[in-house]
């Protein structure tokens, strides 16, 4: 699917622009179906696609939907480490550079209920600092309107999980309106996971670059099969 149809279904025209000037001008298989399981209707989705198929831009999509459709919404994009954090941070800048929206980030100061991010549309949060922001009562966690989960498979981590099990369940309580899109590329029950998520299951095995098999011996790599 071209790019430039997705604004007959929806879409704010400056995420097209964003999208083509990554180079993004077709949707490959996995982003299709989350746009037709509904992605950009306000759905829960949880996209469990090999790494590298693209799931940056399916939370693009929803998040830009989510912030359009709704005055005064904000967005959350959670995230397991602060380098996804930045990395992140650094994309929505470029997404949001020509329009009225503005991204923040928060990964440290665990005290502090940081009151600030109230001013950003969405905010790139570590799973401790939401964690943290919901223990303060930050105010505007009720506008809160899309939620993103990268990395969910994080939810396995014996030391970390618990904590983003608590998390999800209580936002679920609070956040009676919220979109929640839950992104993998390793979940080992992904059909249990959207059942306690309420979420339509994105599944695809697409690969940008398609993976071989080998075993590394001595001058080079001995491939299973065909390969080379
Ligand atoms: N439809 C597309 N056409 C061309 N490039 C794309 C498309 N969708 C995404 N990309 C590019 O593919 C790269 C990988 O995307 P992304 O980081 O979102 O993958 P991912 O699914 O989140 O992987 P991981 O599971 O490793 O986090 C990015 O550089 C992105 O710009
Ligand atoms: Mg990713």
């Amino acid at each position: 699917m071209e790019t430039s149809k997705l604004l007959s279904q929806g879409c704010p025209p400056f995420v097209i622009d964003h999208f083509q000037k990554k180079g993004i001008t077709t949707l490959n298989p996995p982003q299709v179906k989350a746009v037709e399981q509904g992605i950009l209707e306000g759905k829960n989705i949880l996209a469990c696609t090999p790494t590298g198929s693209g799931k940056t831009a399916m939370a693009t999509l929803g998040i830009a939907k989510c912030l359009s459709d709704n005055k005064g919404a904000k967005a959350i994009y959670l995230v397991p480490l602060k380098a996804l954090a930045s990395e992140k941070y650094k994309e929505f800048q470029e997404l949001f550079q020509s329009t009225k929206y503005s991204v923040g980030i928060s990964t440290g100061d665990l005290d502090s209920s940081s009151e600030y991010l109230n001013k950003y549309d969405l905010v790139i949060l570590t799973v401790e600092k939401l964690d943290s922001l919901i223990r303060h009562k930050v105010s505007w966690i009720h506008d809160v309107r899309c939620l993103v989960v990268d990395e969910i498979h994080l939810l396995n981590d014996p030391g970390r999980g618990p904590t983003l099990e608590v998390m999800i369940t209580l936002l679920k309580k609070i956040l009676k309106q919220v979109q929640l899109i839950a992104l993998s590329a390793t979940i080992g029950n992904p059909k249990e996971l959207a059942g306690w998520l309420n979420a339509e299951l994105v599944i695809d095995d697409w690969r940008p670059v398609k993976l071989h098999k080998g075993v590394y011996f001595g001058e080079g790599v001995e491939f299973v099969g065909n390969k080379q």
